[in-house]
């Protein structure tokens, strides 16, 4: 990776954001991590420190428009400029949408569209002046084909997928680049926040599952070698060229991939 890289992710204070902040860190980019928590982003920025890298911390939530303006400000005024911008924070909320309440489907797409939105957008104007930056979209496999109890939350993951791809068309053939990505499954907090979001107990889903290190390291090679869409999980892409061509066998298919909440959290 070129070493003098700026990269900014937002929701880096655990999982994925985490682990691709370590990674590109390791690699010699200077990073510019964002979240709410304070003490786990210094955390991360210690670790990174200690490892000898360069990461500045910038507590921020992703649904306020200013603190996304503030990270990019923030980045350029410390490295003089910035590369990317990986859009990443997000949470999960399961359950059928008729079991999902109207404040749930409002608060999912608050942090995971219009955040992915505000950074994206902040980013933009830089990118612009600069000539050039990379746009990185941290979406899932369910944005591009749903599965049973995760309606919610795979619309906002769809939703990141529409404004990623008209931003790509707009900016093709200059060397502003825009990826999303599409984990499966992936060994973070994420099941944790969903089953308190959810307030009950979620089954495991049946399926793939990774490390968050193997989404980070799939990121790493896109900021090298910028494509449209990265699957971390290879096979997974069948998923999505299944569904497009036979829907209805996808159904059956994505059936036992389902989350479903079973009962109150112990
Ligand atoms: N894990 C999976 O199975 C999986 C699969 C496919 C896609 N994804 C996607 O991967 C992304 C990262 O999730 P993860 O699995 O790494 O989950 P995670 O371990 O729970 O990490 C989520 C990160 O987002 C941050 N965050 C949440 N709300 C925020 C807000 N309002 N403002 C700023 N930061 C916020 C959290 O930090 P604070 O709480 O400190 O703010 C945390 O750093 C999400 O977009 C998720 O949809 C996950």
């Amino acid at each position: 990776m070129n070493p003098n890289r700026v990269v900014a992710i937002t929701g880096a204070s655990a999982g994925i954001g985490r682990a691709t902040a370590v990674r590109v860190a390791r690699d010699g980019a200077r990073v510019v991590i964002c979240a709410r928590r304070e003490a786990a982003l210094r955390a991360v920025a210690g670790e990174i420190a200690a490892a000898g890298g360069q990461a500045l911390p910038i507590v921020a939530d992703v649904t306020r428009e200013a603190d996304m303006t503030q990270l990019v400000a923030k980045a350029v005024e410390r490295f003089g400029r910035l590369d990317v911008m990986l859009c990443n924070a997000g949470f999960g909320v399961a359950g059928a949408i008729d079991d999902i309440t109207s404040d749930q489907m409002r608060r999912l797409m608050d942090v995971n569209y219009m955040g992915t939105f505000y950074a994206a957008r902040a980013a933009m104007p830089v990118f612009r002046k600069q000539g050039r930056g990379h746009v990185i979209m941290v979406s899932s496999i369910v944005g591009k084909r749903g599965v049973p109890y995760m309606g919610a939350y795979s619309a906002t993951k769809f939703a990141q997928v529409g404004l990623a791809e008209c931003l790509r068309a707009e900016v093709s053939g200059s060397d502003i680049h825009v990826t999303v990505v599409y984990p499966v499954s992936t060994e973070t907090e994420f099941f944790d926040v969903m089953s308190k979001q959810t307030g009950l107990e979620i089954t495991r889903a049946y399926g793939p599952r990774q490390d968050a290190t193997i989404v980070a390291d799939a990121i790493a090679r896109a900021i090298d070698r910028p494509v449209p869409e990265v699957y971390p999980y290879p096979r997974s892409k069948a998923l999505a060229v299944v569904n497009a061509i036979a829907p209805g066998f996808c159904d059956r298919i994505v059936k036992r991939f389902g989350r479903k909440p079973v009962g109150p959290l112990a």
